[in-house]
């Protein structure tokens, strides 16, 4: 049987597992899926290894991401421009393609959630990997505006100048931050110590949307902190989760999944509402 997984470490915690095996019985498609825990030094052995037995395509999930984008032997446009790769898939002819869906599974989801982007002023709280390969995906939808703002105002600008020439981009500290935004899509790792960006309460009003890359059960501190200010749109990252997941099954299997069920399912599973 072809063989798929995902690269992490670590990968215990991976829901991609789960989510794949669902993907191969809703298209009834004959595949194995497993994660894979590969050593931090020995990424490109692991997948040497991989793809001499059996192996067919994988995700890669952090800190390979960019490890996967050296690998990769054919680039697509926007992995070249994310700089980092989350799906690898070794063609018939032996070539190893590097792709990533993170971006495209965000603008995904926000679509599925009915949330418009063009003419719409965008928000984008970080600037690591998970922002980088937000924003081509985001330009594409041509936004009035997107703004990127970080702790670190020299990575936004970095990101921005790196972009400049996609769409209307500009980076900003938190503490500059002037409204009004459409949507606040936050993209940093603060939720993981419990933290939330410092951005002014202000910017919070009952129309905004707001998007949490993040998940876990119930609200991320981020989006309890949106709620409580009276936002009344606030969607979490698990939707991203499995939309990218999807892009990836689409790219090996040439067909693809639907979502919705998925979502449910994943969310019943992790005992959330
Ligand atoms: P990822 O690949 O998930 O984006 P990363 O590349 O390590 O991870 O980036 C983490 C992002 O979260 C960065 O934008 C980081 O801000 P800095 O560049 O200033 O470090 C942001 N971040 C992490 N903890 C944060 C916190 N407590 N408050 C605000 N931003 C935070």
């Amino acid at each position: 049987m072809d063989r798929y997984a995902v690269f992490g470490n670590p990968v215990a915690h991976s829901k991609s597992p789960f989510i794949h095996t669902l993907f191969a019985r809703q298209t009834l498609q004959p595949l194995t899926y497993e994660r894979i825990e590969a050593p931090l030094g020995g990424f490109a052995a692991a997948i040497a290894d991989f793809f001499a037995n059996q192996g067919k395509g994988c995700n890669v999930t952090v800190p390979f991401k960019e490890e996967a984008f050296q690998l990769a032997q054919q680039l697509s446009p926007r992995a070249k421009i994310a700089g980092a790769v989350n799906t690898l898939k070794m063609t018939d002819d032996g070539v190893l393609l590097g792709d990533n869906t993170d971006g495209a599974g965000l603008v995904q989801d926000l679509k599925f959630h009915g949330i418009q982007l063009q003419e719409r002023r965008i928000l984008l709280l970080g600037a690591g990997g998970a922002a980088r390969g937000a924003i081509g995906p985001l330009l594409d939808e041509h936004p009035l505006e997107l703004t990127i703002a970080n702790r670190t105002v020299e990575k936004a600008e970095l990101l921005a100048n790196i972009f400049a020439a996609a769409g209307p981009i500009r980076a900003m500290a938190f503490g500059e931050l002037q409204g009004p935004f459409d949507l606040i899509i936050n993209s940093t790792s603060a939720s993981l110590s419990g933290a939330i960006p410092t951005i002014s309460a202000d910017l919070i009003h009952p129309h905004i949307a707001v998007y949490d890359m993040m998940y876990g059960q119930g609200d991320t501190p981020f989006n309890a902190w949106a709620r409580k200010l009276g936002a009344q749109k606030i969607m979490d990252g698990l939707g991203m989760l499995v939309a990218q997941a999807a892009e990836s099954f689409a790219i090996w299997r040439g067909i693809r999944p639907g979502t919705k069920q998925v979502i449910s399912e994943l969310r019943r599973n992790l005992g959330m509402r």
